[in-house]
């Protein structure tokens, strides 16, 4: 037994983060053999054509011309004022709903889950996401003593699957005071799939219903990470509306964050934004999370809160920041139109990709099959109940012939589609 002294809820807890480490070795392979002979697969970040990290132009303008003041204040624990309406215009563009509408600057997306767990879940309880998520919400649930819960995100059409929703949901709400649930749409991660208009009206529609007169709340959380590379501007973001109008134990926060579409992931920057049709709920939406965040990281990185402020109140610059994402959404989808028409070819199965960085390849045994890649100079991420390659990094070059390669790696491994 090695020696430890961590305290007893903290003991054994270890990072292993299969992501992260997949990267590091194709990057040092990279530096070896050079970086057209291997194909990253794992990075979550907007990477061009030649493999290089993008920083949009209009936020690269926006942080050379930051004050030493804007950069190095403290900023208010909630954010500046101006930050919190230029990340609310952002985020709901024209399709703001109806209701009491309150921000708080978060350290990126990240910042805005724990918020939502810590404050809105109880020790114990459990919190809802589908079965397909990011990683990093089982670990905040487990460092927060709660356990992430799974329902199935697809049905046997490839469709959102309603029944599983409902039941995990009808479950929950008859155990616990609050039912927080996390929903990674559009353009989830891993699989680029979302609910469409239709799913949005059943999931709203049954979560007042079955709350409806009963001293409990539903507290839903609509992570939209990949929002900025997920449609045309404003018909992806039509669904926001319909989050206004909602009983008042019924809460919606959205998970917002410039670390993608602002490209500016280490920057750790994003809001959560509160949307409720009571004035006491949405009082309290900043009283407790400003507190939180004063009892964690305090405020929130002042420069990175300013070079977007400065880009949004300037419509020349929005004009350029929309064009530059419409030209990697763009990008985005030619590459991942080459890997869907060569997987339909080659009868390789994938889950129903729609937009965003990612796209999954459902299999058994996905950790052989990554290996088998690996040998190829090929690095994916091995998940679970599948395989995800990340089509914000992955050349268009490179990426042609990748379906065939993975087909026969499934073949090589016995694995199972
Ligand atoms: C689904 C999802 N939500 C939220 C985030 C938040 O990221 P960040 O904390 O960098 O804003 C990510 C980043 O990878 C993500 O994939």
């Amino acid at each position: 037994m090695s020696m430890s002294v961590a305290a007893p809820q903290a003991k054994g807890k270890c990072a292993e983060d299969n992501i992260f480490a997949a990267n590091n070795r194709a990057n040092a392979l990279a530096e070896k053999i050079g970086v057209d002979k291997v194909t990253n697969g794992t990075v979550g970040s907007l990477l061009d054509e030649d493999g290089n990290l993008v920083m949009l132009d209009v936020v690269q303008k926006s942080y050379k011309a930051l004050t030493p003041k804007e950069i190095v204040s403290y900023a208010p624990i909630q954010g500046y004022p101006d930050y919190l309406e230029a990340v609310i215009d952002q985020c709901f563009g024209e399709s703001r709903p109806d209701g009491y509408i309150r921000a708080c600057a978060t350290s990126g997306g990240s910042g805005v889950l724990h918020h939502v767990i810590h404050n809105y879940s109880e020790w114990g309880d459990d919190v809802l996401t589908s079965d397909w998520h990011w990683g990093a919400y089982n670990s905040m649930c487990i460092d927060n003593g709660r356990k992430l819960r799974e329902f199935e995100l697809l049905d046997e059409k490839d469709q959102f699957n309603f029944a599983s929703f409902k039941e995990h949901v009808t479950n929950m709400v008859s155990k616990q005071y609050n039912t927080v649930i996390i929903m990674n749409s559009p353009a989830n991660n891993p699989t680029g799939f979302a609910l469409t208009e239709e799913d949005w009206d059943h999931v709203l529609a049954f979560l007042q219903n079955i709350i409806k007169d009963k001293d409990k709340n539903i507290i839903l959380v609509s992570d939209v990470a990949y929002l900025d590379y997920s449609g045309e501007k404003h018909e992806c973001r039509k669904f926001f509306k319909k989050f206004g109008n909602l009983p008042a134990n019924l809460l919606v926060i959205v998970s917002y964050t410039l670390s993608k579409g602002f490209t500016m992931y280490g920057q750790r920057i994003g809001a959560m934004i509160g949307i409720t049709s009571n004035a006491d709920v949405a009082k309290e939406f900043v009283d407790v999370n400003q507190y939180t965040s004063r009892a964690t990281w305090s405020n929130s990185n002042s420069a990175a809160m300013k070079a977007m402020v400065n880009i949004c109140k300037d419509p020349e610059r929005i004009v350029e920041l929309d064009a530059e994402r419409a030209k990697y959404f763009q990008l985005m989808k030619e590459r991942a139109a080459i890997f869907m028409t060569e997987a339909a070819s080659a009868e390789l199965k994938i889950l129903p990709y729609l937009s965003g960085f990612f796209i999954t390849i459902p299999m058994t045994n996905s950790k052989a099959v990554c290996d088998i890649m690996e040998r190829q100079n090929i690095f994916l991420v091995p998940l679970k109940k599948g395989i995800r390659l990340a089509v914000c990094s992955v050349s268009k070059k490179k990426i042609t012939g990748l379906a065939a390669l993975i087909k026969a790696a499934i073949t090589e491994a016995g694995a199972q589609q």
